[in-house]
């Protein structure tokens, strides 16, 4: 079953067509980085122009890349939640479009379970997994027990990781998006140079918790307090100490997850995935084994909506034309 996946919800315009939730036939990805760049962070308006512009255009380059004609696809996923409304309303729009000119059916995909999904395209990971979602708008853990099956551990209460990373970046002059920037720097950095807090959520019912507003403020704010008094208050030293804490903050809340579950495979996705920090100290976890999908599978992409897209399908679920874009996932 050929299914056609979209993806609007940010800043990423994005079609795929994969083959019984496994092959990946055609993958475009067209980001908007460099329009949102001048203002350090996504703009809803320009991201959803930019996505009425575009979409036709990578559609028609999907279809090409895998030599495939419409009456190839027996099915439309497309991201419905959570994202910007108007940029997801775009992509839904367009699925219900080609839903009635095709006559196949569509259905509305959670992105955040697809990110959960994304590795299984590149990979055969068994079920159950641990899902750590990092991104510049998640910092989820999850018990993965199965395509649909999917329950949220923790989350961040405030900050997402990579927000936090792109707003320290931000502060410090480093562009935007600022997370790999600060991973090249932290690299030459020493990460013992600055004693940023830790955010202590240990209370109850915040067991699997992240906060990472405190963090942001304490480097943006950095004071003496913080500053060991010999290591040169340089940049590195600056990213290299923020970035071992925003890690190691996830790290313990992970760890305490796979304990707790006993399971004992992690798969990580999102943006923030790429960061060799993190990608160290998972592979040094002990008796846990990593798994990360490729960077185009980690970032926004529309092969992990269309290889969700297969499951839900097949398991009877269907969109109708009234179908809606959730900013939040409702419940
Ligand atoms: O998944 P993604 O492409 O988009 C969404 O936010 O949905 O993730 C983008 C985020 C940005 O915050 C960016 O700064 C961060 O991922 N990022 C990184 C790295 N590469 C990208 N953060 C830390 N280290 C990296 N190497
Ligand atoms: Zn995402």
């Amino acid at each position: 079953m050929k299914i056609l996946g979209i993806e609007s919800s940010c800043d990423e315009c994005s079609i795929a067509v994969v083959e019984d939730g496994k092959t990946i036939l055609s993958h475009v990805v067209a980001t908007q980085i460099e329009f949102h760049k001048p203002f350090a962070g996504v703009v809803p308006e320009i991201a959803s122009r930019k996505h009425v512009e575009w979409i036709l255009p990578v559609f028609h380059q999907a279809l090409e890349q895998g030599g495939l004609s419409p009456g190839d696809i027996q099915g439309i996923g497309v991201t419905n939640r959570p994202g910007l409304s108007g940029s997801l309303i775009v992509g839904l729009t367009f699925a219900k479009a080609l839903s009635l000119s095709w006559k196949v059916p569509f259905v509305g995909v959670d992105h955040v379970l697809a990110h959960l999904y994304a590795p299984q395209l590149s990979a055969e990971i068994d079920y159950p997994f641990i899902g750590l979602l990092v991104s510049g708008g998640h910092s989820i853990i999850a018990r993965v027990s199965g395509p649909l099956t999917v329950e949220v551990l923790g989350a961040s209460i405030d900050d997402a990781i990579g927000e936090a990373f792109d707003k320290v970046a931000k502060h410090l002059g480093l562009g935007y998006p600022g997370g790999k920037v600060i991973d090249d720097l932290a690299r030459k950095g020493n990460a013992k140079a600055f004693q940023f807090p830790f955010a202590n959520l240990y209370k109850s019912g915040h067991a699997y918790d992240v906060s990472y507003s405190g963090l942001k403020n304490a480097v943006i704010n950095q004071q003496d307090l913080f500053w060991d008094g010999e290591s040169p208050r340089s940049i590195e030293n600056i990213c290299a100490s923020f970035e071992r804490v925003a890690v190691d903050t996830l790290l313990k809340k992970l760890q305490a997850a796979c304990r707790d579950t006993g399971i004992n495979r992690v798969v990580a996705g999102g943006g923030v995935a790429a960061n060799s920090y993190l990608r160290d100290r998972l592979q040094g976890m002990q008796d846990i084994r990593a798994y990360y999908p490729p960077l185009d599978l980690c970032t926004d992409n529309g092969a992990m909506i269309a290889g969700l897209a297969f499951h839900y399908l097949t398991a009877g679920l269907r969109s109708g034309l009234d179908e809606t874009v959730y900013a939040k996932v409702p419940g």
